[in-house]
Protein backbone atom coordinates (compact mmCIF):
# COMPACT_ATOMS: atom_id res chain seq x y z
CA UNK A 1 0.00 0.00 0.00
CA UNK A 2 2.71 2.43 0.69
CA UNK A 3 4.86 1.60 -2.54
CA UNK A 4 7.22 -0.94 -0.63
CA UNK A 5 9.93 -0.46 -3.86
CA UNK A 6 9.85 3.27 -2.76
CA UNK A 7 12.29 4.71 -0.35
CA UNK A 8 12.17 8.01 0.97
CA UNK A 9 15.03 10.68 -0.31
CA UNK A 10 18.48 11.02 1.57
CA UNK A 11 18.82 14.58 1.82
CA UNK A 12 22.74 16.22 2.05
CA UNK A 13 24.90 15.11 4.61
CA UNK A 14 25.95 18.47 6.14
CA UNK A 15 28.28 17.27 8.67
CA UNK A 16 30.58 16.41 5.03
CA UNK A 17 33.20 19.48 3.97
CA UNK A 18 32.73 17.87 1.13
CA UNK A 19 29.12 18.08 0.83
CA UNK A 20 29.05 21.41 3.04
CA UNK A 21 31.50 23.09 0.30
CA UNK A 22 29.29 21.73 -3.14
CA UNK A 23 26.32 23.40 -1.37
CA UNK A 24 27.79 27.04 -0.87
CA UNK A 25 28.90 27.09 -3.67
CA UNK A 26 25.48 26.06 -5.21
CA UNK A 27 24.08 28.89 -2.93
CA UNK A 28 26.39 31.38 -4.16
CA UNK A 29 25.45 30.94 -7.65
CA UNK A 30 21.58 30.89 -7.00
CA UNK A 31 22.09 34.43 -4.89
CA UNK A 32 23.78 35.79 -8.29
CA UNK A 33 20.72 34.87 -10.11
CA UNK A 34 17.78 37.25 -10.69
CA UNK A 35 15.05 34.85 -10.36
CA UNK A 36 11.36 35.83 -12.23
CA UNK A 37 7.84 34.11 -11.54
CA UNK A 38 5.24 34.80 -14.24
CA UNK A 39 2.21 33.67 -15.67
CA UNK A 40 3.10 30.02 -17.35
CA UNK A 41 0.51 29.50 -19.63
CA UNK A 42 -0.18 26.71 -22.46
CA UNK A 43 0.56 28.32 -24.98
CA UNK A 44 2.67 31.71 -23.84
CA UNK A 45 5.11 32.68 -21.47
CA UNK A 46 4.19 36.34 -19.93
CA UNK A 47 7.27 37.89 -19.22
CA UNK A 48 6.61 41.09 -20.08
CA UNK A 49 4.40 43.30 -18.00
CA UNK A 50 4.16 45.64 -14.71
CA UNK A 51 6.52 43.58 -12.08
CA UNK A 52 6.55 43.54 -8.39
CA UNK A 53 10.36 43.07 -6.49
CA UNK A 54 10.56 40.01 -4.08
CA UNK A 55 12.68 40.86 -1.33
CA UNK A 56 14.65 38.94 1.13
CA UNK A 57 12.54 38.44 4.55
CA UNK A 58 16.02 38.40 6.80
CA UNK A 59 17.62 40.84 4.68
CA UNK A 60 15.29 43.54 3.07
CA UNK A 61 18.08 45.00 0.91
CA UNK A 62 18.45 41.83 -0.68
CA UNK A 63 15.97 41.50 -3.70
CA UNK A 64 15.77 38.17 -4.95
CA UNK A 65 14.07 38.07 -7.88
CA UNK A 66 10.92 39.78 -9.39
CA UNK A 67 7.32 38.83 -10.40
CA UNK A 68 4.44 39.18 -12.78
CA UNK A 69 0.76 38.68 -11.80
CA UNK A 70 -1.37 36.93 -13.47
CA UNK A 71 -4.48 39.17 -15.20
CA UNK A 72 -8.12 38.05 -15.65
CA UNK A 73 -7.22 37.66 -18.94
CA UNK A 74 -4.61 35.36 -18.51
CA UNK A 75 -7.09 33.36 -16.10
CA UNK A 76 -9.49 33.44 -18.40
CA UNK A 77 -6.76 31.33 -21.13
CA UNK A 78 -5.41 29.37 -18.38
CA UNK A 79 -8.96 27.69 -17.95
CA UNK A 80 -10.05 27.43 -21.41
CA UNK A 81 -6.51 25.32 -22.48
CA UNK A 82 -7.07 23.32 -18.78
CA UNK A 83 -10.48 22.59 -20.19
CA UNK A 84 -9.60 21.18 -23.44
CA UNK A 85 -6.11 19.06 -21.92
CA UNK A 86 -8.46 17.36 -19.38
CA UNK A 87 -9.54 14.37 -21.97
CA UNK A 88 -5.73 14.17 -23.57
CA UNK A 89 -4.37 14.36 -20.09
CA UNK A 90 -6.86 11.38 -18.57
CA UNK A 91 -6.32 8.99 -20.77
CA UNK A 92 -2.49 9.26 -20.65
CA UNK A 93 -1.39 6.22 -19.28
CA UNK A 94 -1.06 6.24 -14.79
CA UNK A 95 2.53 4.80 -15.77
CA UNK A 96 2.93 7.83 -18.09
CA UNK A 97 2.02 10.29 -15.47
CA UNK A 98 3.58 8.51 -12.93
CA UNK A 99 7.00 8.46 -15.31
CA UNK A 100 6.90 12.56 -14.91
CA UNK A 101 6.40 12.63 -11.22
CA UNK A 102 9.60 10.59 -10.59
CA UNK A 103 11.42 12.23 -13.55
CA UNK A 104 10.66 15.45 -11.31
CA UNK A 105 11.97 13.90 -8.26
CA UNK A 106 15.69 13.52 -9.79
CA UNK A 107 15.38 16.55 -11.09
CA UNK A 108 14.95 18.51 -7.68
CA UNK A 109 17.53 16.64 -6.68
CA UNK A 110 19.89 17.57 -9.43
CA UNK A 111 18.86 20.84 -8.51
CA UNK A 112 18.80 21.11 -4.96
CA UNK A 113 20.97 24.16 -4.68
CA UNK A 114 19.31 26.14 -6.38
CA UNK A 115 15.68 25.14 -4.64
CA UNK A 116 17.26 25.96 -1.62
CA UNK A 117 18.54 29.14 -2.47
CA UNK A 118 15.08 30.31 -2.92
CA UNK A 119 14.14 28.61 -0.06
CA UNK A 120 16.30 30.13 1.94
CA UNK A 121 16.37 33.90 0.20
CA UNK A 122 12.44 33.69 -0.36
CA UNK A 123 10.79 32.01 2.48
CA UNK A 124 13.16 32.48 4.83
CA UNK A 125 13.83 29.04 5.41
CA UNK A 126 17.13 28.17 7.55
CA UNK A 127 19.55 25.58 5.67
CA UNK A 128 18.43 22.26 7.71
CA UNK A 129 15.22 23.76 6.67
CA UNK A 130 15.35 24.11 2.94
CA UNK A 131 16.59 20.63 3.02
CA UNK A 132 13.65 18.95 4.05
CA UNK A 133 11.63 21.14 2.02
CA UNK A 134 13.38 19.49 -1.07
CA UNK A 135 13.60 16.22 0.65
CA UNK A 136 9.24 15.90 1.18
CA UNK A 137 8.80 17.69 -2.32
CA UNK A 138 10.85 14.44 -4.03
CA UNK A 139 9.17 11.94 -1.54
CA UNK A 140 5.68 13.17 -2.23
CA UNK A 141 6.38 12.63 -6.13
CA UNK A 142 7.67 9.39 -5.60
CA UNK A 143 4.98 8.49 -3.12
CA UNK A 144 2.27 9.61 -5.29
CA UNK A 145 3.86 7.82 -7.98
CA UNK A 146 4.14 4.86 -6.81
CA UNK A 147 0.45 5.06 -5.20
CA UNK A 148 -0.66 5.61 -8.28
CA UNK A 149 0.99 2.61 -10.38
CA UNK A 150 -0.34 0.30 -7.69
CA UNK A 151 -4.23 1.21 -6.93
CA UNK A 152 -5.11 3.21 -9.82
CA UNK A 153 -6.52 2.35 -13.46
CA UNK A 154 -7.46 4.65 -16.12
CA UNK A 155 -11.13 3.09 -16.36
CA UNK A 156 -12.26 2.70 -12.84
CA UNK A 157 -10.69 6.01 -11.54
CA UNK A 158 -11.91 8.96 -13.29
CA UNK A 159 -10.21 12.24 -13.19
CA UNK A 160 -12.23 15.38 -11.89
CA UNK A 161 -11.43 17.38 -14.24
CA UNK A 162 -9.42 21.07 -14.26
CA UNK A 163 -8.63 21.70 -10.48
CA UNK A 164 -6.63 24.44 -9.00
CA UNK A 165 -3.80 24.04 -6.07
CA UNK A 166 -3.50 27.25 -4.01
CA UNK A 167 -0.46 26.95 -1.80
CA UNK A 168 0.77 29.05 1.22
CA UNK A 169 4.48 30.63 1.50
CA UNK A 170 5.77 28.51 4.70
CA UNK A 171 5.92 25.37 2.34
CA UNK A 172 6.49 26.64 -0.68
CA UNK A 173 8.10 23.75 -2.19
CA UNK A 174 6.83 20.66 -0.75
CA UNK A 175 3.31 21.85 0.07
CA UNK A 176 3.13 23.32 -3.74
CA UNK A 177 4.31 20.18 -5.08
CA UNK A 178 2.48 17.90 -3.25
CA UNK A 179 -0.86 19.00 -4.11
CA UNK A 180 0.46 19.58 -7.41
CA UNK A 181 1.81 16.05 -8.21
CA UNK A 182 -1.08 14.44 -6.65
CA UNK A 183 -3.55 16.04 -8.72
CA UNK A 184 -1.20 15.52 -11.73
CA UNK A 185 -1.00 12.24 -11.05
CA UNK A 186 -4.95 11.83 -10.51
CA UNK A 187 -5.16 12.79 -14.15
CA UNK A 188 -6.87 16.57 -13.60
CA UNK A 189 -5.30 19.46 -15.21
CA UNK A 190 -3.79 21.83 -12.81
CA UNK A 191 -3.98 25.64 -12.53
CA UNK A 192 -1.39 26.19 -9.95
CA UNK A 193 -1.70 29.63 -7.51
CA UNK A 194 1.18 29.92 -5.58
CA UNK A 195 1.00 32.17 -1.85
CA UNK A 196 1.74 36.02 -3.12
CA UNK A 197 5.02 35.34 -0.83
CA UNK A 198 6.65 32.52 -2.81
CA UNK A 199 5.86 32.62 -6.81
CA UNK A 200 9.48 32.30 -7.28
CA UNK A 201 10.24 28.78 -6.00
CA UNK A 202 6.95 27.97 -7.25
CA UNK A 203 7.72 28.99 -11.12
CA UNK A 204 11.43 27.39 -10.41
CA UNK A 205 9.43 23.90 -9.68
CA UNK A 206 6.87 24.56 -13.03
CA UNK A 207 9.53 24.94 -15.20
CA UNK A 208 11.18 21.71 -13.77
CA UNK A 209 7.90 19.47 -14.05
CA UNK A 210 7.49 20.95 -17.73
CA UNK A 211 11.25 19.54 -17.97
CA UNK A 212 9.63 16.44 -16.53
CA UNK A 213 7.35 15.69 -19.12
CA UNK A 214 4.12 17.19 -18.03
CA UNK A 215 2.21 19.06 -20.60
CA UNK A 216 2.39 22.89 -20.21
CA UNK A 217 -1.33 22.84 -20.81
CA UNK A 218 -1.81 20.38 -18.33
CA UNK A 219 0.22 22.59 -15.55
CA UNK A 220 -0.24 25.60 -15.68
CA UNK A 221 1.14 28.87 -13.77
CA UNK A 222 -0.90 32.20 -12.06
CA UNK A 223 0.92 33.95 -9.87
CA UNK A 224 -0.93 36.46 -7.69
CA UNK A 225 -3.47 37.37 -5.16
CA UNK A 226 -5.61 35.48 -3.39
CA UNK A 227 -8.60 37.60 -3.17
CA UNK A 228 -7.95 37.83 -6.85
CA UNK A 229 -6.71 35.31 -9.01
CA UNK A 230 -7.86 32.53 -6.34
CA UNK A 231 -10.92 33.95 -5.88
CA UNK A 232 -11.34 34.09 -9.93
CA UNK A 233 -10.49 30.47 -10.24
CA UNK A 234 -12.69 29.06 -7.54
CA UNK A 235 -15.82 30.85 -8.63
CA UNK A 236 -15.56 29.58 -12.17
CA UNK A 237 -17.62 26.82 -12.84
CA UNK A 238 -14.78 24.70 -15.15
CA UNK A 239 -12.85 23.96 -11.80
CA UNK A 240 -13.96 20.85 -10.58
CA UNK A 241 -11.53 20.56 -7.35
CA UNK A 242 -9.60 22.58 -4.92
CA UNK A 243 -6.78 21.56 -3.56
CA UNK A 244 -6.10 24.24 -0.94
CA UNK A 245 -3.64 24.64 2.20
CA UNK A 246 -3.37 27.74 3.92
CA UNK A 247 -5.58 29.32 6.79
CA UNK A 248 -9.13 28.19 8.36
CA UNK A 249 -10.17 31.94 7.37
CA UNK A 250 -9.33 31.13 3.74
CA UNK A 251 -10.66 27.63 3.43
CA UNK A 252 -14.08 29.40 5.01
CA UNK A 253 -14.13 31.72 2.28
CA UNK A 254 -13.54 29.13 -0.56
CA UNK A 255 -16.26 26.53 1.19
CA UNK A 256 -18.47 29.39 0.81
CA UNK A 257 -18.07 30.35 -2.98
CA UNK A 258 -18.21 26.92 -3.75
CA UNK A 259 -21.43 26.06 -1.57
CA UNK A 260 -22.50 29.29 -4.05
CA UNK A 261 -22.06 27.07 -7.44
CA UNK A 262 -24.43 24.97 -6.17
CA UNK A 263 -22.63 21.71 -7.59
CA UNK A 264 -20.54 18.70 -6.51
CA UNK A 265 -17.13 20.48 -6.46
CA UNK A 266 -14.23 18.36 -4.54
CA UNK A 267 -12.48 21.01 -1.58
CA UNK A 268 -9.49 19.31 -0.16
CA UNK A 269 -8.62 21.80 2.77
CA UNK A 270 -5.86 21.81 4.85
CA UNK A 271 -5.72 24.85 7.75
CA UNK A 272 -4.39 25.74 11.01
CA UNK A 273 -4.13 24.63 14.47
CA UNK A 274 -4.02 25.42 18.05
CA UNK A 275 -1.37 22.48 18.36
CA UNK A 276 -1.17 21.62 22.12
CA UNK A 277 1.40 19.01 24.29
CA UNK A 278 0.67 17.57 27.70
CA UNK A 279 3.44 16.66 30.16
CA UNK A 280 3.23 14.87 32.92
CA UNK A 281 5.39 14.41 35.90
CA UNK A 282 6.95 10.85 34.52
CA UNK A 283 8.02 12.57 31.47
CA UNK A 284 12.18 12.91 31.16
CA UNK A 285 12.56 16.34 30.92
CA UNK A 286 15.71 16.80 28.92
CA UNK A 287 13.68 15.07 26.24
CA UNK A 288 10.65 17.26 27.08
CA UNK A 289 12.55 20.87 26.57
CA UNK A 290 14.91 19.10 23.21
CA UNK A 291 11.34 18.86 21.75
CA UNK A 292 9.22 21.51 22.98
CA UNK A 293 12.04 24.06 21.32
CA UNK A 294 11.56 22.26 17.77
CA UNK A 295 8.09 21.98 17.90
CA UNK A 296 7.63 25.69 18.82
CA UNK A 297 10.37 27.57 17.46
CA UNK A 298 11.19 25.29 14.49
CA UNK A 299 11.22 27.32 11.51
CA UNK A 300 10.09 30.55 13.54
CA UNK A 301 6.82 28.77 14.28
CA UNK A 302 5.65 28.76 11.16
CA UNK A 303 4.71 25.44 10.63
CA UNK A 304 0.60 24.71 10.97
CA UNK A 305 2.24 21.76 13.33
CA UNK A 306 3.80 23.84 15.36
CA UNK A 307 3.09 23.71 19.43
CA UNK A 308 1.36 26.83 20.80
CA UNK A 309 -0.04 25.66 24.08
CA UNK A 310 2.17 23.25 26.33
CA UNK A 311 0.56 21.80 29.50
CA UNK A 312 3.05 21.20 31.98
CA UNK A 313 1.97 19.48 35.65
CA UNK A 314 2.64 21.75 38.02
CA UNK A 315 4.73 19.41 39.99
CA UNK A 316 7.32 19.40 37.24
CA UNK A 317 6.32 22.62 35.70
CA UNK A 318 8.72 24.76 37.60
CA UNK A 319 11.87 22.74 36.87
CA UNK A 320 10.98 22.30 33.23
CA UNK A 321 10.10 26.12 32.56
CA UNK A 322 13.92 27.06 33.81
CA UNK A 323 15.18 24.73 31.34
CA UNK A 324 12.87 25.87 28.30
CA UNK A 325 14.08 29.67 29.48
CA UNK A 326 17.86 28.32 29.55
CA UNK A 327 17.59 26.64 25.97
CA UNK A 328 16.00 29.45 24.21
CA UNK A 329 18.44 31.29 25.67
CA UNK A 330 21.18 29.39 23.70
CA UNK A 331 18.94 30.41 20.27
CA UNK A 332 20.51 31.79 17.64
CA UNK A 333 17.95 34.60 15.76
CA UNK A 334 19.12 35.56 12.33
CA UNK A 335 20.49 35.17 8.92
CA UNK A 336 19.12 31.84 8.26
CA UNK A 337 21.55 31.10 5.42
CA UNK A 338 24.33 30.70 7.92
CA UNK A 339 24.60 26.92 9.43
CA UNK A 340 24.85 28.30 12.83
CA UNK A 341 21.33 29.69 12.44
CA UNK A 342 18.74 27.96 14.46
CA UNK A 343 15.31 30.48 13.89
CA UNK A 344 15.03 32.85 10.93
CA UNK A 345 12.90 35.35 9.95
CA UNK A 346 9.19 35.16 9.71
CA UNK A 347 7.56 35.73 6.02
CA UNK A 348 7.04 39.76 6.09
CA UNK A 349 6.04 42.77 7.49
CA UNK A 350 2.57 42.00 8.43
CA UNK A 351 3.47 38.79 9.63
CA UNK A 352 5.90 40.29 12.29
CA UNK A 353 3.09 43.08 13.52
CA UNK A 354 0.73 40.51 13.63
CA UNK A 355 3.16 38.94 16.08
CA UNK A 356 4.21 41.61 17.87
CA UNK A 357 1.07 42.85 18.28
CA UNK A 358 0.12 39.51 19.90
CA UNK A 359 3.02 39.48 22.27
CA UNK A 360 2.44 43.23 23.33
CA UNK A 361 -1.36 42.10 24.41
CA UNK A 362 -0.20 39.02 26.06
CA UNK A 363 3.01 40.92 27.89
CA UNK A 364 -0.14 42.66 30.18
CA UNK A 365 -2.36 39.47 30.66
CA UNK A 366 0.37 36.75 31.17
CA UNK A 367 2.13 35.66 35.03
CA UNK A 368 5.35 36.59 33.00
CA UNK A 369 7.51 36.24 29.73
CA UNK A 370 10.53 35.18 28.40
CA UNK A 371 12.27 36.01 25.38
CA UNK A 372 15.21 35.21 23.36
CA UNK A 373 17.45 37.86 22.60
CA UNK A 374 17.94 39.50 19.05
CA UNK A 375 21.21 40.43 17.50
CA UNK A 376 21.38 43.96 15.39
CA UNK A 377 21.43 42.15 12.34
CA UNK A 378 17.49 41.06 12.91
CA UNK A 379 16.74 44.93 12.19
CA UNK A 380 17.34 43.90 8.48
CA UNK A 381 13.90 41.64 8.48
CA UNK A 382 11.07 40.44 9.49
CA UNK A 383 12.16 39.22 12.78
CA UNK A 384 10.37 38.12 15.94
CA UNK A 385 11.89 36.80 19.03
CA UNK A 386 11.06 33.32 20.70
CA UNK A 387 8.62 34.40 23.26
CA UNK A 388 7.42 32.17 26.19
CA UNK A 389 4.56 33.06 28.22
CA UNK A 390 2.85 31.72 31.57
CA UNK A 391 -0.82 32.15 30.75
CA UNK A 392 -4.04 31.33 32.87
CA UNK A 393 -6.36 30.17 30.51
CA UNK A 394 -6.56 28.81 27.01
CA UNK A 395 -9.75 31.21 26.21
CA UNK A 396 -6.92 33.59 25.82
CA UNK A 397 -6.07 32.58 22.69
CA UNK A 398 -8.58 33.09 20.15
CA UNK A 399 -6.90 32.13 16.92
CA UNK A 400 -4.34 30.69 15.22
CA UNK A 401 -0.74 32.49 16.23
CA UNK A 402 1.24 31.72 13.33
CA UNK A 403 4.79 32.21 14.93
CA UNK A 404 7.59 31.59 17.56
CA UNK A 405 5.19 32.35 20.44
CA UNK A 406 4.50 29.77 22.91
CA UNK A 407 1.95 29.53 25.27
CA UNK A 408 2.54 27.93 28.99
CA UNK A 409 -0.40 26.14 31.09
CA UNK A 410 -0.05 24.46 34.22
CA UNK A 411 -2.44 21.50 35.26
CA UNK A 412 -2.97 19.43 38.39
CA UNK A 413 -2.99 15.23 38.20
CA UNK A 414 -6.64 14.91 38.33
CA UNK A 415 -7.03 17.42 36.04
CA UNK A 416 -6.20 15.59 32.54
CA UNK A 417 -9.83 14.83 31.57
CA UNK A 418 -10.54 18.65 31.85
CA UNK A 419 -6.98 19.86 30.16
CA UNK A 420 -8.56 17.18 27.01
CA UNK A 421 -11.74 18.36 26.87
CA UNK A 422 -10.16 22.19 26.89
CA UNK A 423 -7.86 21.39 23.95
CA UNK A 424 -10.88 19.45 21.70
CA UNK A 425 -13.20 22.72 22.70
CA UNK A 426 -10.59 24.71 20.49
CA UNK A 427 -12.27 23.17 17.57
CA UNK A 428 -9.06 22.77 15.86
CA UNK A 429 -7.90 19.19 15.32
CA UNK A 430 -4.31 19.15 13.49
CA UNK A 431 -1.11 17.57 16.25
CA UNK A 432 -1.53 17.04 19.42
CA UNK A 433 2.05 16.06 21.87
CA UNK A 434 2.15 13.84 24.66
CA UNK A 435 5.24 13.50 27.25
CA UNK A 436 4.58 10.53 29.84
CA UNK A 437 6.19 7.23 30.58
CA UNK A 438 2.29 6.01 31.93
CA UNK A 439 1.35 3.51 29.42
CA UNK A 440 -2.40 4.26 30.77
CA UNK A 441 -2.16 8.14 30.70
CA UNK A 442 -1.08 8.10 27.17
CA UNK A 443 -3.76 5.69 25.92
CA UNK A 444 -6.13 7.41 27.51
CA UNK A 445 -5.40 10.61 25.69
CA UNK A 446 -4.68 9.03 22.06
CA UNK A 447 -8.12 7.98 22.56
CA UNK A 448 -9.52 11.21 23.88
CA UNK A 449 -8.09 13.78 21.61
CA UNK A 450 -9.74 14.73 18.49
CA UNK A 451 -6.65 15.68 16.25
CA UNK A 452 -5.11 14.29 12.88
CA UNK A 453 -1.65 13.58 14.48
CA UNK A 454 -0.82 12.83 17.54
CA UNK A 455 3.35 12.34 18.68
CA UNK A 456 4.25 10.45 21.78
CA UNK A 457 7.54 11.32 23.65
CA UNK A 458 9.02 13.26 20.39
CA UNK A 459 8.55 16.78 18.75
CA UNK A 460 5.19 17.33 16.81
CA UNK A 461 6.21 18.78 13.65
CA UNK A 462 7.84 17.23 10.57
CA UNK A 463 5.70 14.66 9.27
CA UNK A 464 7.15 12.30 6.80
CA UNK A 465 5.33 11.23 3.58
CA UNK A 466 4.38 7.66 3.71
CA UNK A 467 5.23 7.48 7.08
CA UNK A 468 3.21 9.76 9.58
CA UNK A 469 0.09 11.09 6.91
CA UNK A 470 -0.28 14.90 7.57
CA UNK A 471 -3.76 16.35 7.86
CA UNK A 472 -6.64 17.30 10.72
CA UNK A 473 -9.82 18.35 11.18
CA UNK A 474 -12.62 20.19 12.46
CA UNK A 475 -11.59 23.59 11.73
CA UNK A 476 -8.21 22.08 10.72
CA UNK A 477 -8.87 20.34 7.79
CA UNK A 478 -11.28 18.08 5.78
CA UNK A 479 -8.60 15.33 5.19
CA UNK A 480 -7.80 13.47 3.26
CA UNK A 481 -4.20 13.58 4.56
CA UNK A 482 -1.39 14.41 2.27
CA UNK A 483 1.47 11.95 2.22
CA UNK A 484 -1.46 8.90 2.74
CA UNK A 485 -2.90 6.38 1.10
CA UNK A 486 -6.30 7.78 1.01
CA UNK A 487 -5.34 11.08 -0.72
CA UNK A 488 -4.98 10.14 -4.21
CA UNK A 489 -9.17 8.73 -4.51
CA UNK A 490 -10.33 12.38 -3.41
CA UNK A 491 -8.84 13.47 -6.79
CA UNK A 492 -10.61 11.27 -8.63
CA UNK A 493 -14.09 9.84 -9.10
CA UNK A 494 -14.19 5.67 -8.52
CA UNK A 495 -16.41 4.75 -11.37
CA UNK A 496 -17.98 1.19 -11.71
CA UNK A 497 -18.18 0.72 -15.62
CA UNK A 498 -17.68 -2.44 -17.92
CA UNK A 499 -14.29 -3.17 -19.73
CA UNK A 500 -14.91 -1.73 -23.74
CA UNK A 501 -13.41 -4.22 -26.05
P1 LIG B 1 -3.50 32.05 3.58
O1 LIG B 1 -4.77 31.37 3.88
O2 LIG B 1 -3.39 33.50 3.82
O3 LIG B 1 -3.14 31.85 2.03
C1 LIG B 1 -3.06 30.55 1.47
C2 LIG B 1 -3.31 30.65 -0.02
O4 LIG B 1 -4.65 31.06 -0.24
C3 LIG B 1 -2.42 31.68 -0.73
O5 LIG B 1 -2.01 31.15 -1.97
C4 LIG B 1 -3.36 32.85 -0.93
O6 LIG B 1 -3.01 33.65 -2.02
C5 LIG B 1 -4.67 32.12 -1.19
N1 LIG B 1 -5.87 32.94 -0.96
C6 LIG B 1 -6.04 33.99 -0.11
N2 LIG B 1 -7.30 34.46 -0.20
C7 LIG B 1 -7.95 33.71 -1.12
C8 LIG B 1 -9.27 33.70 -1.65
N3 LIG B 1 -10.20 34.57 -1.24
N4 LIG B 1 -9.59 32.76 -2.56
C9 LIG B 1 -8.69 31.86 -2.98
N5 LIG B 1 -7.41 31.82 -2.51
C10 LIG B 1 -7.04 32.72 -1.60
O7 LIG B 1 -2.36 31.22 4.34
P2 LIG B 1 -0.79 31.51 4.38
O8 LIG B 1 -0.56 32.71 5.23
O9 LIG B 1 -0.22 31.47 3.01
O10 LIG B 1 -0.24 30.19 5.13
C11 LIG B 1 -0.24 30.03 6.50
C12 LIG B 1 -1.48 29.24 6.92
O11 LIG B 1 -1.45 27.97 6.30
C13 LIG B 1 -1.50 28.94 8.42
O12 LIG B 1 -2.81 29.11 8.88
C14 LIG B 1 -1.10 27.48 8.49
O13 LIG B 1 -1.56 26.82 9.64
C15 LIG B 1 -1.69 26.94 7.24
N6 LIG B 1 -1.02 25.69 6.80
C16 LIG B 1 -1.68 24.49 6.95
C17 LIG B 1 -1.04 23.31 6.59
C18 LIG B 1 -1.69 21.95 6.75
O14 LIG B 1 -1.21 21.00 6.16
N7 LIG B 1 -2.75 21.84 7.54
C19 LIG B 1 0.26 23.36 6.08
C20 LIG B 1 0.88 24.60 5.94
C21 LIG B 1 0.22 25.76 6.29
N1 LIG C 1 3.80 18.45 7.37
C1 LIG C 1 4.38 19.54 8.10
C2 LIG C 1 4.81 19.13 9.49
O1 LIG C 1 4.48 18.04 9.89
C3 LIG C 1 3.44 20.68 8.16
O2 LIG C 1 5.46 19.88 10.16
Amino acid sequence: LYGSERQNSKGLDLSSEHVLAALQMGLQGSEQQQWTAFPLLGDADVSAGDSQPVRNPADHADIVGQVIEATPEHVERALQLAEAAAARWANTPVADRAACLNRMADLMEDHMPALMGLAVREAGKTLSNAIAEVREAVDFCRYYAAQIVANFDNATHQPLGPVVCISPWNFPLAIFIGEVTASLAAGNPVLAKPAEQTNLIAAYAVRLLHEAGVPRDVLQLLPGRGEIVGAALTSDPRIQGVIFTGSTEVAQIINRTLAKRGEDVVLVAETGGQNAMIVDSSALPEQVVTDVLSSAFDSAGQRCSALRVLYLQSDIADKVIAMIKGAMAELTVGNPAKLSTDVGPVIDAEAQAGLLAHIDKMKQRARWYYQTPLTEQCQQGTFVPPTLFEIDNLSDLTREVFGPVLHVLRFEANELDKVVAEINSTGYGLTHGIHSRIDETINDIVRKIKVGNVYVNRNIVGAVVGVQPFGGEGKSGTGPKAGGPFYLYRLTRARWQPKLA
